[in-house]
């Protein structure tokens, strides 16, 4: 434990960083001043925590975070960058960043999110983690409509079969194909989300066949594609149905010909990756409409999964409420029960957010019912003020300042997850907390 590696390749911000955390603070610094050297050392050692540079050599921090990730999935990795776009910093985000820092930075500042990682890390603390960033592989429910999905998705995982999975946003899509990656023979191998409604068309080209430098304006660094990286595991094409017509072709011909050419390079080269696609919407009807290829969708449909809506399988909410009420009180150390009438009035609302929604307001619960009781009234409650705040987009009830400091404590300060909890967006909470003074 306590163990570092520090990757930069200014000396100067390297060597400030390891004088600091190792001969003031105590830590086990180990360094690196190039992504070829953190490479060798993330596959000889396990670190609990990476503080990389964003902007190395031919590789970035990216890198280090894949490489960081897949030597020790536990490891949390820091990244720091003095241009952070917002693009680089969602992509951080999305692949289970720790945390991202601007440069320049106070020592202390670095020091806060390095405890914060170290708590995040130790063993015991295992559950606390970002429940969407690693989710739980466990699916609960045990309705008919379920069963006949646990079924299809026992026959297609051990196949290396397209898989494509639609249903409505929070119905569990990603989880589903969590498990179909894990429950095949490629489970040891990567699997590489991509989540293609977050990007511009040329963005995406380079996120999924990757880069050479100087290929386009800006390519300063080579990019290794999502399919290359994905090589020899499964590549989840989140959101498929928003991606434009002109890159559904592109797409068409990766999936007939299996092979990748990095924006600028001059040949081609095979990978061997499972395809699994999904979206919230309705890609027959789009490729009747014209607005998704019709070759593409059919590509694709090759084994379909259709989640069902929390409404069309009510019968599951009583057990998947319980299973994120055990979770929570686990999570937070609480205590929480549900009562019959609580049971009841989670039974009767229609979820349109589905077992995220379900999720996040259980685990809201747990930590703000009055004595630790999530009783008809708690819940009827806390679904009004959800969906006002959905409304709203920025108001919590009343008793907000008391809200938001009880989800901090129990969150340890982790401000994306309490957001996620109280049912805001990350941005309107840091806005509240600056205005509760609250830094
Ligand atoms: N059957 C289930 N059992 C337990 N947890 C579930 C189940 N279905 C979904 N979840 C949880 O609900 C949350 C949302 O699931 P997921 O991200 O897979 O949904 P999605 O369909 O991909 O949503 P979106 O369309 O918004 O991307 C996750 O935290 C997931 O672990
Ligand atoms: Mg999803």
């Amino acid at each position: 434990m306590r163990k570092i590696l520090i990757v930069e390749d200014d000396p100067s911000v390297r060597e400030t960083l390891i004088t600091f955390l190792q001969d003031c603070e105590g830590y086990n610094v180990d360094s690196a001043s190039s992504t070829a050297e953190a490479m060798t050392k993330l596959g000889n050692d396990s670190y609990p925590i990476v503080i990389s540079d964003v902007y190395l050599d031919e590789r970035t921090g990216l890198d280090i975070l894949r490489a960081a990730k897949s030597s020790n999935p536990d490891c949390s990795v820091i990244l720091m960058s003095g241009r952070g776009s917002m693009e680089t910093v969602m992509e951080a985000t999305r692949r289970g960043a720790f945390d991202y820092i601007a440069k320049p930075f106070e020592l202390d500042q670095m020091l806060e999110v390095v405890k914060r990682a170290e708590a995040a890390a130790l063993p015991s603390d295992d559950e606390e983690t970002e429940i969407e960033d690693m989710p739980a592989t466990e699916m609960i429910g045990y309705s008919r409509a379920m069963m006949e999905v646990y079924k299809t998705i026992s026959k297609a995982a051990p196949t290396d079969a397209t898989v494509l999975i639609q249903g409505e946003t929070g119905t569990g899509k990603e989880l589903v194909a969590r498990m179909i990656h894990n429950n095949s023979q490629r489970a040891q191998q990567p699997f590489v989300p991509v989540d293609c409604a977050s990007m511009t068309a040329s963005l995406l080209e380079s996120e999924l066949f990757g880069a050479l430098r100087g290929s386009y304006t800006g390519a300063d660094r080579d990019r290794v594609g999502a399919l290359e990286a994905a090589n020899n595991g499964t590549v989840f094409l989140d959101e498929i149905g928003d991606i434009d017509h002109s890159f559904q072709l592109r797409l068409l011909r990766f999936l007939q010909e299996k092979e990748v050419r990095p924006i600028g390079a001059s040949r081609p080269r095979k990978v061997d990756v499972r395809v699994i696609a999904a979206t919230n919407r309705d890609l027959s009807k789009m490729a009747e409409e014209k607005k998704f290829r019709e070759d593409l969708f059919y590509r694709l449909n090759v084994v379909p999964i259709r989640l069902p809506a929390l409404r069309e399988r009510r019968e599951d909410i009583p057990f998947l409420a319980e299973h994120f009420r055990k979770r929570a009180n686990e999570r937070f150390a609480l205590d929480a029960e549900i009562t019959k009438s609580g049971q009841r009035a989670l039974l009767e609302y229609t979820w349109p957010g589905n077992v995220r929604q379900l999720q996040h307001l259980v685990e809201r619960l747990v930590i703000l019912a009055p004595q630790a009781r999530l009783d008809e009234e708690a819940v009827l409650d806390a679904i009004q003020s959800m969906s006002s705040n959905e409304a709203a987009g920025d108001s919590l009830a009343d008793t907000e300042t008391e809200q938001i400091r009880k989800v901090l404590a129990a969150t340890g300060g982790n401000k994306s997850r309490a957001a996620k909890i109280l049912g805001i967006e990350r941005k309107t909470l840091y806005r509240k907390l600056e205005r509760m003074g609250i830094k």
